[in-house]
């Protein structure tokens, strides 16, 4: 299979955050990586910017220190890394002072793609947006990229929304939620809107349940300040998970278009149904035998936020009342995997009275790892002896059907951050989105907060709490294995 890459138009970026986490881990390697697979061109520039006393030179290395430490030594040539660099400048700035700005604008030009990446704190947002305009270095075209966490609450997303649209028009905001780079996550708008196959059964009539797991095995690592205050609800839900409900539960959109699917997406987030409190199980982890405890991870003994949430949430319009949505999502579980099942109903009446127990077709969508897709179907079990029901699975790993290409799948931020320079919005969120999905999930905190909710503590390396399984046994369902 042939590789088809666009290249895209010359621009300049500038990375706010230059030095921090996101930068070195995710953008500049995907920046790295586009560039050499022939996407960038040469003339395009990236600028670091950040407080840090660094020279152009001094930031050069910095970037090829992160490429050594986030790439394997396979995919980047010294050859390749030295023409990359000549791409690359820094700019000490001070976001909330003056320093550094003129500089910005000196480097600025006109012919070309403006990006800025705000890979910063959110509580910078509205300062690096104002000086952005008042030092007359964006343009009305100009594009700024915004990470998660894009607010705490309703009130402050609100916020944040006003901050930038004080400066920048909606149609120049990117919000990034990275799920919907991963290229899985595109393949369910394809297998959904580029099949008939599956339109006709894509409801609640023929839908039992759906199910999403997002599970992880890490704990919450060195960010226990941000994840204490945030919890799975906020980290995962709000954002990841929603959006993968969206994209499920979405009618097709007229046409693959940033606001036309945008506006399908939030047709689901407000259908959804407020949940109760006998709908959602919290956990928190335990110490395992090598691992500390989320308590100690985040050095808050007392703390109350769950690092597992599993719930079930309901969208009350024609096509799903009553096919219940199945979320869970935890650190610290048996293994990593992230998996979208839809679990059909059984046949209305058998026919063969020596079938077996479960036999339901599940379509399963693997997000990651192994990505891939596997729909479960009744055979006949092989050989004489009257009709016996064997369930086999219809397995499609895309490693193995795309080949190298299918093996080598780009990082969600390769494709997102190409798409800001494209002008494409289609896997971005929009301003009404996120306030849409802080809208359903700000009661279900309260509601935890008013009732001193505490989460349920789960081992290390387990499924996450016990109580999570009677979410579904009660309505006599069973969660899938998690496994990878
Ligand atoms: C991030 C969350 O947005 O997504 C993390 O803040 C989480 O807590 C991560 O680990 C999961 O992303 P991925 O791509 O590894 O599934």
């Amino acid at each position: 299979m042939v590789s088809r890459v666009i290249p895209v138009d010359p621009f300049d970026l500038v990375i706010f955050g230059g030095t921090g986490d996101l930068a070195r881990r995710k953008i500049l390697p995907s920046l790295f990586r586009r560039f050499v697979a022939g996407q960038i061109p040469d003339n395009a520039l990236i600028i670091g910017a950040a407080r840090s006393d660094l020279d152009q030179a001094g930031y050069r290395s910095f970037v090829a220190e992160a490429l050594a430490e986030f790439l394997p030594a396979a995919q980047r040539t010294p050859e390749d890394v030295a023409r990359f660099l000549d791409d690359v400048d820094y700019v000490k700035l001070d976001a909330t002072g003056d320093e550094g700005w003129e500089r910005l604008k000196d480097l600025a030009r006109d012919d070309r793609v403006q990006a800025f990446y705000f890979s910063v704190a959110p509580s910078l947002f509205g300062a690096i947006a104002e000086r952005l305009h008042r030092f007359g270095i964006a343009r009305t075209d100009a594009r700024i990229v915004v990470e998660k966490p894009f607010g705490h609450d309703l009130e402050s997303a609100r916020a944040l929304n006003a901050a930038l649209a004080s400066h920048f028009a909606e149609r120049q905001i990117y919000r990034i939620d990275h799920y919907l780079g991963k290229e899985t996550v595109q393949n369910l708008m394809a297998v959904r809107f580029a099949n008939i196959l599956f339109e006709p059964l894509w409801s609640a009539r023929y839908i039992d349940h759906v199910e999403i797991t997002v599970a992880e095995t890490v704990g919450v690592g060195g960010r226990g300040a941000y994840y204490d205050q945030s919890g799975a609800m906020r980290d995962m839900v709000q954002n990841h998970m929603m959006q993968l409900v969206c994209l499920i539960a979405m009618e097709a959109p007229y046409e693959f278009d940033p606001d036309a699917v945008r506006d399908e997406k939030l047709k689901v987030i407000h259908a959804l149904q407020p949940v109760g409190m006998d709908d959602i199980v919290r956990g928190q982890y335990r110490a395992g035998a090598d691992t500390q405890s989320y308590a100690e991870d985040v050095g808050n003994p007392a703390s109350t936020t769950e690092s597992y949430i599993a719930m079930k949430v309901e969208i009350a319009n024609w096509r799903w009342k009553g096919t219940p949505f199945y979320l869970r999502t935890g650190k610290r579980l048996r293994a990593r995997t992230s998996e979208i099942a839809i679990v059909f109903k059984e046949v209305p009446h058998s026919i063969f009275h020596d079938a077996i127990g479960w036999h339901e077709n599940v379509l399963a969508i693997r997000l990651q790892p192994n990505e891939g897709m596997t729909l479960s179907v009744m055979i006949k079990e092989p050989g004489p002896g009257g009709m016996r029901l064997i369930e086999v699975p219809l397995d499609m790993s895309f490693a193995e059907a795309l080949g190298a290409e299918g093996a080598d799948i780009p990082d969600a931020y390769e494709r997102l951050i190409m798409d800001v320079i494209r002008g494409n919005q289609t896997l971005f969120m929009r301003g009404d989105e996120v306030e849409a999905a802080w809208a359903w999930t700000d009661p279900i905190i309260r509601g935890w907060e008013e009732q001193g909710d505490r989460p349920r503590l789960y081992d290390a390396g387990s499924s996450g709490p016990e109580d999570s399984l009677m979410l579904m046994h009660r309505d006599k369902r069973r969660w899938r294995e998690i496994s990878e």
